[in-house]
């Protein structure tokens, strides 16, 4: 989706656009088709064009802007082809307003209407354009900014971070929030805002969440919020962990590979939460059902939960994609436990299904992004140890929902063996990325493919999945995870000559099986890309293409090792196709809108 971020620095002999800008950059994740930014001096300054934001900026110098404060915006377009017309800040009328904005107006039509019949002139295709010429018409009416936002947010139907600065009156940034997120940054220099904090952890660690409805005012000398009826608001100031070169690239090409390769750490780090998920569990009583609510990558995460609760804890658990929860949420009740995973803690669909959930059941977040959403509506929270995640295929914050999953399935039915095996994961995972030449080398030889298939049995069946949606997140190569017990029942229509196969088929109850399997897709052409244990010789045997695991990794830890061979080999897939694997096209980190 799109992310905003605001600046006003106490020094007025200082240049707000270096710093907007460093900002604004680090947010490219969240979209990047258009970037923008306006800053204020005694005049309105916009810089504004569709492009990655290198390219708009070799165009446009973006940090060479006067005035000590201001806003920026990276666009993912939803409403408006992308455009330099279409791109953030979008402007009033006589250019006195300048709005960034994350969300959808859902009535923008009606309002732009009604607006158009009482003489407004619209310049762009956007949804957010209805914001400044709201703000314009009440600021005309004689309101102020803060106001005149109230006002404005009391008509918009929708999800929205919106921040604005008006040439009528200087000095301030105005903000607010509705299902989009939004916080707020305080230095001994600055104050800041940003839709997510990798934006400003370089310049703040000092955070404060704004709540629905809140309009938070920064000015040179304060950051007061207003509630809806206009009294001010004491908030928290939370301190974020979380480090500037966390959210650099450290050496590596890029974000993905970084975070691959931090796994371990994620993993280990990930597993000191042992105690809070305990604690959780002895304050949750009767939990007769669980119930996974997630979106892409968590979802996957959510499916090895099912496996694992439901064979260990003998715990009936359903997984149900959170878009379409509210069609599935009358069989809900207070001894249900609804779980929702989530990397960013901002998935508009997760946000909307806790919401129904928490009428009903027991919730509880699993989540990375500190001070999320999520994190805040959910009755029990999870915090998985990953650090920031830039890239937008998930990778560690993967292998972390896995871990705390684990910990929480395994301290439900108080199986202590699992949780000490997991204290060996970081190592297994380790082994692999040291093995990355194999990885290296497959990727040379299958990046001709279309197509890929991605087989798997009971806990590897999510780990095809979740190798599948990697690949075509980045490479553009359509991935199809099945689990292999299917593939007679349709899929094996389109196994031909050539056609790679992915068989994750690590030790255990499943293998006999999946080596069946094997059999099937090889006997019709298929060229088998294996993974398996470092000492099965059937499957060296059988198969052409090996990739050797630890022998010790059992069936039951599999999921949070085997995936990583499985992103590598789809980012260097994507690297051989010449393709940018932190940026695939169309998709986004956060997906703010339903
Ligand atoms: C987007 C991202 C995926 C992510 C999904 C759910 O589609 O591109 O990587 O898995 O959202 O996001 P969440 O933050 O809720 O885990």
């Amino acid at each position: 989706m799109c992310g905003i971020v605001g600046c006003i620095l106490k020094d007025d002999d200082k240049k707000v656009a270096p710093i907007l800008f460093d900002c604004i950059s680090k947010l490219e994740y969240r979209g990047y088709d258009s970037i923008g930014l306006a800053t204020y001096d005694g005049n309105m300054h916009i810089k504004k064009d569709k492009g990655k934001i290198e390219e708009v900026n070799n165009k446009l110098d973006l940090a060479d802007m006067p005035g000590n404060y201001g806003i920026a915006h990276v666009r993912w377009a939803t409403h408006g082809d992308p455009s330099k017309l279409n791109a953030h800040p979008q402007l009033d009328e006589e250019n006195t307003i300048a709005v960034v904005h994350n969300g959808i107006i859902e009535n923008n039509s009606e309002i732009k209407a009604n607006l158009i019949a009482e003489g407004h002139i619209f310049k762009s295709d956007t949804d957010t354009e209805v914001i400044p010429h709201l703000i314009q018409k009440y600021m005309d009416e004689g309101l102020d900014l803060e106001h005149a936002l109230r006002k404005t947010i009391d008509i918009l139907q929708g999800a929205y971070a919106i921040a604005a600065v008006s040439s009528n009156e200087p000095d301030k940034i105005v903000a607010t929030r509705k299902d989009s997120p939004l916080i707020i940054g305080i230095s001994d220099d600055a104050y800041y805002l940003a839709s997510d904090s990798p934006a400003i952890l370089k310049y703040a660690n000092d955070i404060i969440y704004p709540e629905k409805g809140e309009i938070v005012i920064l000015d040179k000398n304060d950051v007061v919020v207003h509630d809806e009826f206009d009294n001010i608001v004491h908030k928290e100031i939370d301190t974020i962990n979380w480090t500037p070169e966390m959210a650099e690239k450290e050496g590596y090409d890029h974000f993905m590979i970084k975070e691959i390769n931090e796994q371990g750490t994620a993993v280990r780090n990930t597993l000191t939460q042992k105690d809070n998920i305990q604690s959780i569990i002895d304050d949750l009583g009767h939990v007769s059902r669980i119930c996974f609510v997630a979106c892409g990558t968590s979802y996957h995460a959510s499916l090895t939960g099912k496996y694992l609760l439901e064979s260990l804890a003998g715990i009936s658990t359903d997984v149900i994609l959170a878009s379409e929860f509210k069609y599935s949420a009358k069989t809900l009740d207070e001894n249900t436990l609804v779980v929702f995973i989530s990397q960013s803690g901002e998935t508009a669909d997760s946000l909307k299904a806790l919401d129904i959930a928490n009428e009903t059941s027991k919730t509880l977040g699993i989540v990375n992004v500190v001070g999320s959403s999520i994190t805040r509506r959910a009755q029990y929270v999870i915090q998985t140890q990953a650090g920031p995640e830039i890239g937008v295929a998930a990778t560690k914050t993967y292998v972390s929902q896995l871990t705390a999953i684990y910990l929480f399935a395994a301290l439900m039915a108080k199986n202590y063996d699992l949780v000490d095996e997991l204290d060996k994961v970081p190592d297994y995972i380790d082994e692999v990325l040291e093995n990355v030449g194999s990885i290296k080398s497959m990727s040379k030889r299958y990046n001709y493919a279309k197509d890929f298939f991605y087989l798997g049995r009971g806990y590897s069946y999510p780990t095809a999945l979740e190798g599948a949606l990697k690949l075509k997140e980045i490479s553009y190569i359509h991935g199809e995870g099945y689990a292999a017990g299917e593939l007679k029942h349709g899929p094996l229509a389109l196994i031909d000559e050539g056609i790679p196969v992915v068989i994750v088929i690590p030790p255990g109850d499943s293998h006999r099986k999946t080596m069946s399997n094997l059999e099937e897709v090889k006997s019709r052409g298929a060229r088998v890309l294996a993974f398996g244990a470092d000492d099965d010789e059937e499957l060296f045997n059988k198969a052409p293409e090996v990739f050797p695991i630890n022998r010790n990794v059992s069936e039951i830890i599999a999921p949070l090792v085997y995936i990583v061979p499985l992103q590598l080999l789809s980012y260097y897939i994507t690297l051989e196709k010449g393709f940018d694997p932190d940026k695939p096209r169309n998709l986004a980190k956060c997906v703010t809108v339903e």
